[in-house]
């Protein structure tokens, strides 16, 4: 899709007021507030104050938040639970899923994001074996390497479609054909891509996928999904559970476990309710701009990016190729710390992984953007690795 780089900021740019006073490109860490969430928080604190205990409505919120992910990423309503995190979700999986009948091992990429390494190693404790897939001195994991972890033996492969660390994009179709060849069921955990790029569960044909609405969905903190194919629902028993993940939440049987017999098995407790109304307002906004066209976009300026830093001599860890990136960008640094504070000094607001500077822009960032970052890091060689 082409288009004129300032043409979406040119459109939605002012219903973000950060950028009144900073540039923030930073999206990757969490998008930035919109005047839609904003509101969405005050409506909230209104029916809250105007009805008291509105419950019987905040759960119909929790409906539509379930209905919100589910057009996101095309399953049904009934394949969605609505959780707090990533970690919710894949905690909920993970307590449910036996490691017996021959199949004990969990293969995890090394571009997992630390709670997901974490959740499966916890798994060892019960009778798990954790495999993992080494990435490349260049942060690509070739398929090849799943190939060789992925076996008849494999419960499940957790991989992560954009990594947080380094932008680098899995070939996920390359995995998921490889695990399912070997009956192998598959994670992805999409929080770095969702939102920035078209996520849509029967396309990448994955049997659980995981994100959260506060980086390019631009939810705010609290609010998480988690995607159970229909056929499987039924097949995991959660023992991480909690009343919202009954068959009848009103029922409130405390002699018996009966877990719905949705996806909804994989929620706890109460839900995060003003961050539901935050996070439907964001997917709504995120919608209502374009996830396709917000691809495109980011791709061009990223493209201006690249090409800066190249002029600078210093080194993009991230891959070249776009499809091989999500819309995240790294440099290396020498001092990443100074050189964060160097660019919020100069009025942009960035973060860092490991040595590496993120930079990551999103639908509401301009090619000016992109300039002023490139004229921090101008003023600051000594702080890029130089290649
Ligand atoms: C790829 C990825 N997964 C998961 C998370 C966070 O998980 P949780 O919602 O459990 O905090 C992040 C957040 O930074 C992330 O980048």
């Amino acid at each position: 899709m082409a288009v004129s780089v300032d043409a979406l900021p040119a459109r939605i740019r002012h219903r973000f007021p950060i950028f009144d006073r900073l540039v923030y490109i930073n999206s990757c860490s969490q998008g930035a507030l919109s005047d839609a969430v904003r509101d969405a928080y005050a409506r909230y604190l209104d029916d809250w104050d105007e009805h008291g205990a509105p419950w019987e409505y905040w759960v119909e919120q929790l409906d539509a938040a379930r209905r919100s992910v589910a057009g996101l990423v095309n399953a049904a309503e009934d394949e969605v639970a609505v959780t707090t995190s990533v970690s919710a979700g894949v905690s909920a999986l993970a307590s449910g899923l036996g490691f017996d009948g021959g199949r004990d091992k969990v293969v995890v990429s090394d571009s997992e994001f630390p709670t997901i390494g974490q959740i499966w190693h916890a798994q060892e404790r019960r009778g798990a074996r954790v495999v993992h897939v080494p990435a490349e001195a260049d942060g690509t994991i070739p398929l090849e390497r799943f190939d060789a972890a992925i076996d008849e033996e494999t419960a499940l492969v957790a991989i992560t479609h954009v990594c947080f660390r380094n932008g680098v994009r899995l070939d996920v179709a390359g995995v998921i054909e490889l695990a399912h060849e070997r009956g192998a069921l598959v994670l992805l955990d999409a929080y770095q891509s969702v939102g920035s790029l078209p996520v849509d569960v029967r396309a990448l044909d994955c049997d659980f996928l995981a994100a959260g609405v506060l980086k390019y969905l631009l939810g705010s903190a609290g609010l998480g999904f988690f995607y159970c194919r229909r056929d499987l629902v039924e097949r995991i028993e959660p023992t991480a559970t909690g009343w919202f993940a009954d068959r009848n939440i009103f029922e409130m049987d405390i002699h018996d476990y009966s877990p719905a017999t949705t996806a909804r098995r994989f929620e706890a407790g109460t839900p995060p309710i003003p961050a539901i109304y935050a996070g439907i307002a964001g997917i709504e906004l995120m919608q209502e701009i374009g996830i396709e066209e917000t691809e495109a976009h980011v791709r061009e300026l990223n493209a201006l990016l690249i090409a800066g830093v190249d002029e600078l001599g210093a080194r993009v860890v991230t891959p070249r190729v776009p499809e091989q990136r999500g819309a995240l960008v790294c440099v290396a640094s020498t001092d990443v710390d100074r050189l964060v504070a160097a660019l919020a000094e100069g009025g942009v607001v960035t973060s860092s992984r490991d040595d590496n500077l993120r930079i990551s822009a999103h639908c509401y960032n301009t090619a000016e953007d992109v300039s002023a970052v490139l004229e921090v890091l101008a003023r600051n060689r000594s702080l890029l690795r130089l290649d």
